[in-house]
């Protein structure tokens, strides 16, 4: 692949950046382990399918970042995060640990099998780049 090409696929990557977890799960693992839980598996798509993306990402102070927000029990219960709608009145309430810890313990938090990353050859080797930007 020449450089430009190469450059040009990167600069995609990051455009289609937004989108990527429309259809994943996202998996959010910043404490779950370290405290005993599995990690929380978020499935984007059934959530996104509901609301609008402006219901969490904007009203709801959700980042747009695997793992990006700040998330404790105590604010869930406060009614922050998942807590705001898994009251026991928009949606189930927060005794039903197992229904969102379900990942395997130690999942890394991260974007999981989204459509993007089924589609998108990884990444190349870094020897790879250094080659095709020698003249
Ligand atoms: C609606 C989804 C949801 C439910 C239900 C839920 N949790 Fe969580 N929980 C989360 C999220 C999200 C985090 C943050 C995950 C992380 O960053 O590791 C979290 C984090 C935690 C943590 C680590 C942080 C902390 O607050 O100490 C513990 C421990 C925990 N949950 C226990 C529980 C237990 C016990 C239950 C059931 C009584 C439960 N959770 C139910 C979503 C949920
Ligand atoms: C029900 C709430 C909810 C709705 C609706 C929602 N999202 Fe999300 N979104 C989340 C949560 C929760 C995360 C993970 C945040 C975390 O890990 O702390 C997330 C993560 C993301 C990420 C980051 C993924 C990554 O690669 O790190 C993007 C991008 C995103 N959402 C875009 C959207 C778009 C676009 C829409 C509307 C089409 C949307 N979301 C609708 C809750 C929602
Ligand atoms: C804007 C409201 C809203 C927010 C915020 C929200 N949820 Fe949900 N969630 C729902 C609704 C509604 C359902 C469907 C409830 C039902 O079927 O009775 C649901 C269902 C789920 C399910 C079950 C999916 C299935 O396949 O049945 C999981 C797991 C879940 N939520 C986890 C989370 C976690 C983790 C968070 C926070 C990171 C979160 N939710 C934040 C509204 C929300």
């Amino acid at each position: 692949m020449k450089l430009s090409s190469l450059l040009m696929f990167v600069l995609m990557l990051f455009a289609a950046a937004p989108a990527s977890a429309e259809y994943g799960d996202v998996v959010i693992n910043n404490y779950s382990d370290a405290a005993g839980m599995r990690p929380v598996v978020f499935p984007h798509w059934f959530h996104r399918v509901r609301f609008r993306c402006k219901v969490c990402h904007g009203d709801l102070g959700f980042q747009f970042k695997a793992g990006g927000n700040d998330i404790n029990m105590l604010k869930i219960i406060d009614g922050q995060f998942c807590g705001a709608c898994h009251n026991g009145e928009i949606a189930w309430s927060v005794e039903n640990c197992n229904i969102c810890h379900s990942g395997k313990p130690n999942l890394p938090t991260q974007v999981h099998e989204s459509t993007l990353q089924r589609l998108t050859p990884p990444a190349p080797p870094a020897s790879a780049v250094s080659t095709a930007a020698r003249p």
